[in-house]
């Protein structure tokens, strides 16, 4: 996690860090820091998010126009100002900034220990700059040579940026593992996690793969090698996103932006690939390995949190539609168990990032094995779109709030287009059924912008639950990862314990939770064993549970069971979850502003998890 930006070029290098700093903010919040290079290596650093840094910093001279800055998740080390980066090495001739983990740290911190070395903080980092300067006074080797031959010595992911007291017109970067993009405009030179500190300056970019150090120079064309020392051709491309894309535009949160962004969204992620009046679904993305999916003996979904959630109603939804068995896993189960996996599986890897550490693990796993791997990733050039075989883009614009909204409804969408897919080409399903799904599909967004209507009445049964201790949500079928996804939105936006569970299973163990303070929210929309779900609400109401329902416009069964119903448009079973995420992400946002949490980046958490 943690976010990185760096800048070489004619413009006063502090406030483009600072403003790159800010846009990064959502891969980790626990401390942030500075360098500059002008005559010297001027660091600045602090616990605390950015805004405490700019304090901290305030009337100090920053000036410069070379520097990097760095925004960190605390993986070794707490998150305090000793251990915040960059850190400097010993003689404070060279300056590092790092996004990732140095497993062998502490194999190579007591090497440099007994070297000599003192270590000033209690991250992985600080062995890294050390064990550099080490390489350049022993091998009497330039600042490139020695961070290629460290780079040699450690495992782990790293994306790292390098400032040298001695070569004040030059930047060293290297990642593997952790994403690094390089921006290139007219005599200058932007670096960061992502597009978004670079977007406003050009958008011509270079993303370094692994293994790739790049050497970046004041009036030079960038130059790339291998840790291994051949020279690469840095590939110029253009980026897509827009810099209105990543602003708030008059909400008080990210989060509640993408959430109303839903209808856009969800049609975006459809546009080109549904096509109503021809009645064919296309995905261009994996049109070569079409085939390969309709051959294949199962299909293996692995992800992480939200994502993972999305996978659970893709499952249902290609069993459903395409008759072809998935399985879903967890990216970071799956990775270290061992799978049995061959060339006839075919393993779909869906992350918003594109970054998730577990999930590229889980890809390289799978590809070892002869599977075929796509991806269903957000982030267009991610490591997870880069790594797959092939794949299909969510197209749901950039998503910043840590709380992942627009994004799932993009996969889920995707989902359902493939599952569509699949089954027209294996002929299970009638071309009267597929077109009723299509031109039911085609009514989602403008279903959605219904349900984002009713977002007062949602506040109002927030004002009331507010501060309960715990909640449990309940779905069957469909349903079920709706309930998951709804639990996991709440928990980690506004802290309230809450879980997930299939209706049905709560007689196993949840309901000796039941008691009059216990809110339960049903998703209980008249579809699929609809029937089943009110035993299940009168069985929580007989033990005087509170019940918080989400039903179907016009039913008034559920309605007299439960103490608040929030109703949604009715759509056919398998399309629900479309529907019925959109006022569980609206509660969850509710409580957290009322309850003051910070609702874009929640504590502890990151948007982006590249540590696994
Ligand atoms: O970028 P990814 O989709 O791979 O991220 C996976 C999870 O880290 C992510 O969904 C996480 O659970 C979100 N905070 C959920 O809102």
């Amino acid at each position: 996690m943690c976010g990185i930006v760096a800048y070489i070029g004619p413009r006063d290098a502090y406030p483009l860090l600072m403003k790159g700093l800010h846009r990064l903010e959502y891969r980790g919040y626990d401390s942030a820091g500075v360098c500059l290079l002008n005559d010297d290596l001027r660091v600045f650093k602090c616990k605390g998010k950015v805004s405490d840094l700019e304090d901290f910093v305030a009337g100090s001279d920053v000036s410069g126009n070379i520097g990097m800055a760095h925004t960190r998740w605390a993986t070794h080390g707490e998150p305090n100002t000793i251990n915040a980066h960059p850190h400097l090495s010993q003689n404070k001739t060279l300056a590092i900034i790092h996004n990732g983990i140095i497993e062998n740290y502490t194999v190579l911190r007591s090497e440099l220990k007994n070297r000599g070395y003192t270590f000033t903080s209690d991250t992985d980092t600080e062995v890294l700059v050390h064990l550099i300067e080490d390489i350049m006074i022993n091998e009497h080797v330039s600042v490139e040579e020695a961070v290629r031959v460290a780079l040699n010595e450690v495992i782990g992911a790293y994306a790292i940026v390098i400032l040298a007291k001695d070569f004040p017109d030059k930047i060293i970067a290297a990642r593997k593992g952790s994403p690094m993009v390089i921006g290139v405009g007219k005599d200058e030179f932007f670096i960061a996690s992502d597009a978004t500190p670079i977007i406003e300056y050009t958008n011509n970019v270079v993303y370094l793969n692994d293994e790739e150090i790049a050497i970046i120079e004041r009036d030079h064309e960038i130059q790339i090698r291998t840790i291994l020392n051949q020279k690469q051709t840095p590939y110029i491309e253009k980026l897509a996103m827009s810099l209105g894309e990543i602003e708030k535009g008059g909400f008080d949160h990210f989060m509640l932006k993408e959430i109303y962004e839903q209808p856009h969204s969800i049609y975006d992620s459809m546009r080109g690939r549904l096509h109503v009046d021809q009645g064919i679904v296309t995905l261009g993305g994996i049109r070569d390995w079409e085939q390969k999916i309709l051959n294949a003996k199962r299909i293996i979904i692995t992800a992480c949190g939200t994502s993972w959630h999305a996978g659970l109603v893709g499952e249902y939804l290609i069993e459903d539609f395409a008759r072809i068995p998935v399985e879903v896993e967890y990216s970071s189960e799956f990775r270290y168990r061992n799978p049995v996996l061959g060339e006839d599986d075919v393993v779909i890897a869906i992350s918003q990032s594109g970054e998730t550490a577990d999930t590229l693990a889980a890809i390289e796993l799978a590809k070892s094995k002869g599977a075929t791997v796509l991806g269903i990733c957000n982030v267009v050039g991610s490591s997870i779109a880069r790594a797959t075989h092939a794949g299909i883009y969510t197209h749901a614009g950039p998503e910043i709030g840590v709380a992942s909204t627009k994004a799932f409804t993009a996969q889920v969408a995707v989902l359902t287009l493939l599952g569509l897919l699949l089954a027209q080409k294996k002929g299970t399903i009638s071309q009267t059924e597929f077109q009723k799904i299509l031109i039911e599909l085609d009514r989602i967004p403008a279903k959605v912008q219904q349900i984002l209507e009713l977002s007062q009445k949602i506040k109002d049964i927030a004002t009331i639950y507010k501060d309960v201790k715990n909640s449990l949500y309940l779905g069957r079928g469909y349903n079920f990862p709706v309930a998951l996804e709804g639990a996991l939105k709440l928990k980690e936006i506004s802290y309230i314990h809450a879980e997930g569970y299939p209706a049905a299973e709560m007689k196993h163990g949840p309901i000796a939770l039941i008691d009059e303070l216990m809110p339960v929210v049903f998703i209980a929309t008249r579809r699929g064993i609809y029937e089943k779900v009110i035993t299940n609400i009168e069985e929580v109401k007989a033990r005087k549970g509170r019940i918080i329902a989400i039903v179907t416009e016009g039913d008034e069964t559920v309605k007299a069971l439960a103490d608040h119903w929030i109703e949604i448009p009715d759509t056919l079973e398998a399309l629900i979850p479309l529907l019925a995420t959109i006022p569980l992400q609206l509660l969850s946002y509710h409580i957290a502003v009322m309850l003051n949490r910070n609702v874009d980046q929640p504590r502890n958490l990151a948007k982006s998890v590249t540590v696994e």
